[in-house]
């Protein structure tokens, strides 16, 4: 059993299943927390995540398969996703694929809310979504606008006026996903992100 990363909230194991290299998730404890309430929020990220994957592979979105599920000891396996996370491999034709993703994700009522470049695998040319620990089942469109709006601001702030980049993704989503409906909600929460901004230079 070998530690990879070490995430705010979990530990990430490689390990061996069934003869298979596997990826271990385990949320471990906050001492901040009461343990009640810990035992509580560790348990829901974890149903969570098993869930809204299973929902997510049913759906034929490209996530890691899940091997297994203890809730017990808020534990996740799932196949080993042997790759590079996107933010290290960016470009236009991936942006297309991520956006495509995200539309079928949608389209079986998950928002994901921590859709982000770090929150993709890229292995052999092919993108895998991963870390459903905040997902949701949701039918509220504005929910899933949320996560393009996410998306498009986790690649720009690194990459800034790569306009064609957020063409791509859009281009991506309305391969599966109603684009134009979506590009409104966006418009909005973008305004609403510059209404709070305002607001905070008249007040401080
Ligand atoms: N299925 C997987 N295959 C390969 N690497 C993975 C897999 N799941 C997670 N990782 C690695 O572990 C890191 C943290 O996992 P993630 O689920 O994003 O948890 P966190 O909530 O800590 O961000 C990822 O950025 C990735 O490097
Ligand atoms: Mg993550």
């Amino acid at each position: 059993m070998k530690l990879i990363a070490k995430g705010a909230e979990a530990e990430i194991y490689l390990v061996e299943y069934w003869d298979c290299k596997a990826i271990m998730k385990v949320r471990m404890p906050k001492p901040y927390r009461h343990p009640k309430i810990d035992l509580y929020i560790r348990e829901e990220r974890t149903r969570n995540e098993a869930r809204t994957m299973l929902r997510a592979l049913e759906g034929g979105v490209s996530v890691p398969k899940l091997y297994d599920a203890d809730f017990s000891n808020m534990k996740i396996i799932m196949e080993f996703i042997e790759g590079k996370p996107l933010y290290e491999v960016l470009k236009k034709e991936y942006l297309r694929e991520a956006g495509s993703l995200l539309a079928m994700l949608h389209n079986v009522n998950v928002a994901h809310w921590d859709y982000t470049t770090a929150n993709i695998l890229v292995k052999d040319n092919k993108l895998y979504i991963i870390d459903f620990g905040l997902a949701r089942y949701t039918e509220d469109d504005m929910e899933k606008a949320i996560d393009i709006h996410l998306m498009i601001r986790s690649f720009l702030s690194v990459h800034p006026g790569k306009d064609e980049w957020v063409r791509a993704f859009w281009e991506g989503y309305s391969k599966y996903g109603d684009a134009n409906k979506m590009r409104e909600l966006v418009k909005q929460i973008e305004l609403m992100g510059r209404y709070v901004r305002e607001r905070r230079k008249t007040v401080w």
